[in-house]
């Protein structure tokens, strides 16, 4: 499985601790950034682990800011994206068996990185489950 990850400089900490866990887990890390603590703007490192997905590069994404709602609100403006501010695990659990969530948002200031490897495992381990929210899913994509 190849995961897109990236970050802003408030979640760069977070975003390599998770590279060094997904490695470790023989995932593929497509690795888009940012490479240091120097201020950046997130809705940059957004689009490019969405196009990504978009274009097959990878099949999950990983998006890291300080509270993770950046990230959230940039990479939901862009058409197929699905993403998932997640602070527990069974919120990652519900975003993918519910929502079919394509990228998970966390938060690099505000949770730790035993908690985000917990998050990130459980939402990499989980599959949609159609059904009924297959046309919720539907009804989103109408609203592109
Ligand atoms: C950067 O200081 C911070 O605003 C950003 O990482 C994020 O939390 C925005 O939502």
């Amino acid at each position: 499985m190849r995961i897109a990850l990236a970050s802003d400089h408030a979640g760069f900490k977070l975003k390599e601790a998770l590279k060094g866990f997904l490695v470790s887990k023989d995932y593929k890390v497509l690795d888009e950034g940012t490479y240091s603590e120097e201020s950046v703007d997130y809705p940059d490192f957004a689009k490019k682990v969405a196009q990504d997905i978009k274009s097959k590069k990878a099949d999950f994404g990983i998006l890291v800011c300080g509270t993770g709602i950046g990230m959230s609100i940039a990479a939901n403006r862009i058409r197929g994206i699905r993403a998932a501010l997640c602070l527990f695990p069974e919120m990652a659990k519900l975003a993918r068996t519910h929502n079919d969530a394509n990228v998970l948002v966390l938060p690099g200031r505000l949770i730790s990185s035993e908690l985000a490897q917990w998050i990130v495992e459980v939402f990499l381990s989980e599959k949609f489950e159609g059904g009924r929210h297959e046309r919720r899913i539907k009804k989103l994509e109408e609203m592109d």
